[in-house]
């Protein structure tokens, strides 16, 4: 399989990669500053040329069309678009930075539908290729019940839809795209006391993608299994 994944080089994303290269996948990897993804370039010295790693910052237009560019025009099966911000603590009801809200949208939002188009044309050369997003529970607009956040929230709500139309639109295709929440993981965003480690959550969605079909483009999936409520 031939698998894109954004975000690569820390977290989440650099756990996705882990676990395709070790069951023989081929990875492009996409990161903000490939200088500072040491972690990520030891993972592709030991995997014998599966790795390439470049340089994508999905809030950068110029960026992802160069990034898109120097993938080449080998067949993507898979699109994991992980890459996002949390947007800073100025989140709430009597503190909001709407220029730190604007960012963050930009990045989680219009970030990964932006990286979505412009691979698209290598995820039709596959057969029954599959996009998914890196939503978050609190993109769930049933699961709210604390507020705030508005920047984040809004954000993955906004990406939330832009999956679902992707869906729509790419039925014909026969691709796929679905949201997934990774649960609460411990990486630089979800923090120390976060209740799941990035080998268990990354284990786990890699389940769910695996045994994704067309039938279920659209839709929010749980990294357990299962839907998540909108
Ligand atoms: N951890 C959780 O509990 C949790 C829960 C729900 C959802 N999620 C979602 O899961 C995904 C991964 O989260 P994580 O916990 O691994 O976060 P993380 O540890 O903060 O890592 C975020 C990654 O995204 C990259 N990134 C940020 N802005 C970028 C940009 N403009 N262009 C390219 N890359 C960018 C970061 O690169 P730099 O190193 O350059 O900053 C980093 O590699 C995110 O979509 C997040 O919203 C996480």
């Amino acid at each position: 399989m031939h698998t894109i994944v954004t975000g690569a080089n820390r977290g989440i994303g650099l756990e996705f990669v882990r676990q395709l290269l070790a069951r023989g996948d081929m990875v492009d990897a996409g990161v903000r500053d490939p200088a500072r993804a040491g972690d990520l370039h030891e993972l592709g010295a030991a995997a014998g040329g599966r790795l390439r790693v470049h340089a994508c910052d999905v809030a950068d237009a110029a960026s992802v069309q160069a990034f898109a560019r120097a993938l080449g025009d080998a067949p993507v099966d898979l699109l994991v678009n992980n890459a996002a911000v949390y947007g800073g603590e100025r989140q709430m009801v009597d503190d909001l930075d709407f220029e730190e809200a604007a960012r963050t949208f930009a990045t989680n939002a219009l970030g990964p539908l932006r990286v979505a188009l412009a691979v698209l044309p290598l995820l039709r050369k596959a057969r029954g290729a599959k996009m998914v997003h890196l939503t978050s529970g609190m993109g769930s607009i049933a699961d709210n019940a604390s507020g705030g956040y508005y920047g984040y929230r809004m954000s993955k709500a906004a990406l939330n839809m832009a999956s679902k139309s992707l869906a729509i639109d790419l039925r014909g295709a026969g691709i796929a795209s679905v949201v997934i929440n990774p649960g609460w993981v411990r990486t630089d965003m979800g923090g120390p006391g976060a209740t799941t480690s990035p080998a268990e959550s990354v284990a786990s969605m890699l389940k769910q993608i695996d045994a994704l079909t067309l039938a279920k483009s659209g839709a929010f999936l749980n990294w357990k299994g299962g839907e998540y409520p909108w």
